[in-house]
């Protein structure tokens, strides 16, 4: 987690946002037609908050697990529709954006991010 933190401090701030969402969008015509009516100056914002939330959900704090209960019910069947499946893109295009980003970048680097995220990951697609 320390590592993840550090990796985190070094990316933070527009940039991350803002490729992210172009890895993203490109990655799928699915996924764009999502985001079509998105404001994506809020977006951007919410996605630093998504980020924070899954790393606070890793480290079992109840801020982090409330956060990620309210995106599960969001990211549902029910509500925004968004399929499991979806979630391995949204992985993949944070991992290339990170590694574009981080000047500190390593495949153990990627391991350590993947294993941070993917519990909050896992709640989320459960909530489908
Ligand atoms: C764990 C992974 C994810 C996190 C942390 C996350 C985070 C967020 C957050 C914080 C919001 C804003 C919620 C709000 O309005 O309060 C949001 C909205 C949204 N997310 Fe995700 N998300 C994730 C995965 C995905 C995936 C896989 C997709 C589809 C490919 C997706 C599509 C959307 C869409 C379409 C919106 C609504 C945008 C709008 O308001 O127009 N999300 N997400």
């Amino acid at each position: 987690m320390t590592t993840v933190k550090e990796s985190f401090g070094r990316v933070y701030g527009p940039r991350l946002p803002e490729r992210f969402y172009e890895i993203l969008l490109h990655a799928d015509p699915r996924i764009a037609a999502l985001f079509k009516h998105t404001d994506f100056a809020r977006q951007k914002e919410l996605f630093l908050h998504g980020l924070v939330s899954l790393m606070d959900y890793a480290e079992g704090k109840a801020s982090g697990k409330m956060a990620i209960k309210r995106l599960g019910e969001l990211h549902s069947r029910k509500r925004m529709n968004i399929a499991p499946d979806m979630f391995i893109v949204w992985g993949d295009s944070l991992i290339k954006t990170l590694a574009e980003l981080d000047p500190q970048f390593s495949p153990q680097l990627e391991a350590e991010w993947r294993r941070t995220l993917s519990p909050g990951i896992d709640v989320i697609k459960q909530m489908y």
